[in-house]
């Protein structure tokens, strides 16, 4: 079947008709477009110089403030720096705005870029960042989003380990006093940044850490990396479900105790430390392991028995080496490469550090940024390999609030451990982790000491 075509002709009245209210159509658009673009744009050339100013096309009407008065008054700067000048060389001088802009639930964030050419062979770049808090209802900076006064340092410290990072991984040779000097702790090296899904990004503009070449760099924190540095209102990520289903024990039933925190480090191995694992519902008692990065892969299926049961897992680094003879990119890279196998493993964060040897400073504890854990009582287990005179030892020594060294990588040790719990025992001890010890004798353990024990 076939569709006849009609035709609508039109008179001549309707043909003005029509013509009328396309026009009229028309010039509403044209002035809608003109108002929309003087809102957010702008143009002013005159024989000196060009300004095109893109302002950021956001509905909060405190964003589009702050950011009119301060492009207006960079603006003005640069009008101010190129009236003195005389020299009318060939080129315009230029004004021009850029920006990004960043939003989530919490917050909307503005990167502007301003460039500006005064002479000479190339532009100057401005970055300036600031974000619109919609549960107070401001404009805030970096500053409002640190924890306390030392969240600065650590930033830096973290950023430093993930700019090199990134040089390393693009085969770059960054200049590791650039990176240091350009991450210095001063909020104005921390102002860019974007709260993403996947943890917390920033930039650096061209020149900040890395030469003009390497462009702007990005770097992404994951959030767990961010406690105790960010406000953690601000740490948008779910924290590892089970992080304390494992520890369910009523610590209740210690309060009267003496406590001991029985510590074993360098391992896990297979036989050592399954036998421990199999003895200590004997005592009620649950050890910390402060086990080495490098052996996680290898006795994964052990180590996840330990957790499981509700003994804590450390760090002991990842090759067992001093942390005071490294640069600042290897002590991070010691602790990180452990902190993420141990949570491959156990799908929990570790915040327990015990540094090889006891070797550490303050650097390393602020790098770190963890709980540094070393020992009262040295059982010498690695040396004499005699579970009595471990036991003895253990016993001898024992006070409330004790941190013993043991290593769960000879039998002797651990039968000396068990042997001097049995004992212990009897004389009113319990044996906690380090940290039901913090939890039950309430004490809020610091990231910037050490400790030997713990009362
Ligand atoms: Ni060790």
């Amino acid at each position: 079947m076939k569709y006849k075509k009609k035709k609508i002709k039109l008179t001549k009245f309707g043909k003005i008709f029509f013509s009328l209210i396309g026009i009229f159509i028309i010039s509403i658009f044209m002035l809608s477009i003109n108002s929309f673009k003087h809102r957010f744009y702008k143009v002013e050339e005159s024989d000196k110089y060009l300004i095109e100013i893109n302002y950021p096309q956001v509905k909060n009407k405190s964003i589009i403030a702050y950011s009119k008065e301060y492009i207006k008054n960079m603006e003005n700067d640069f009008k101010n720096n190129i009236e003195g000048i005389t020299d009318l060389n060939s080129a315009k001088y230029e004004f021009k705005t850029d920006y990004e802009i960043t939003e989530n639930e919490d917050m909307l964030g503005v990167h502007l870029i301003i460039y500006e050419y005064t002479g000479g062979a190339h532009y100057i770049r401005h970055d300036k960042s600031y974000y619109y808090e919609k549960d107070e209802e401001k404009v805030v900076s970096i500053t409002d989003f640190l924890e306390d006064e030392k969240s600065l340092d650590k930033l830096a410290n973290i950023s430093y380990y993930y700019v090199m990072k990134y040089s390393d991984e693009n085969d770059l040779n960054f200049d590791e006093k650039m990176v240091k000097s350009g991450l210095e702790c001063d909020p104005k090296n921390f102002e860019h940044f974007n709260f993403i899904d996947a943890g917390l990004e920033i930039i650096f503009p061209p020149l900040q850490v890395a030469c003009h070449a390497a462009g702007e760099i990005k770097i992404l924190i994951p959030y767990n990396e961010l406690e105790g540095i960010i406000k953690s209102k601000y740490l948008n990520y779910n924290k590892s479900e089970d992080e304390h289903v494992n520890n369910t024990r009523n610590l209740k039933e210690f309060s009267n105790k003496k406590l001991i925190a029985f510590t074993f480090d360098d391992g896990p191995s297979y036989i050592a430390t399954n036998k421990l694992l199999d003895n200590l519902d004997r005592y009620n008692a649950r050890v910390t392991f402060f086990v080495l990065g490098s052996r996680v892969n290898d006795y994964n299926v052990t180590l996840k028995r330990a957790y499981d049961m509700g003994n804590l897992i450390g760090s002991h680094t990842y090759s067992h080496v001093d942390l005071t003879t490294l640069n600042n990119f290897n002590v991070m890279e010691e602790i990180k490469k452990t902190n993420d196998a141990i949570k491959e493993v156990t799908n929990s964060d570790t915040l327990y550090l015990r540094p090889p040897y006891g070797n550490t400073d303050s650097e390393i504890r602020n790098l770190a940024n963890m709980y540094n854990i070393l020992w009262d009582l040295d059982t010498e287990d690695w040396k004499y390999k005699d579970p009595e005179r471990i036991a003895n030892y253990i016993v001898e020594n024992a006070h409330d609030g004790a941190i013993v060294l043991l290593h769960d990588l000879y039998e002797t040790s651990v039968d000396g451990a068990l042997l001097a719990m049995e004992r212990l025992e009897k004389e009113g001890y319990a044996f906690v982790t380090i940290e039901e010890m913090a939890i039950i004798k309430n004490i809020d353990l610091e990231k910037d000491k050490n400790y030997y024990q713990i009362q």
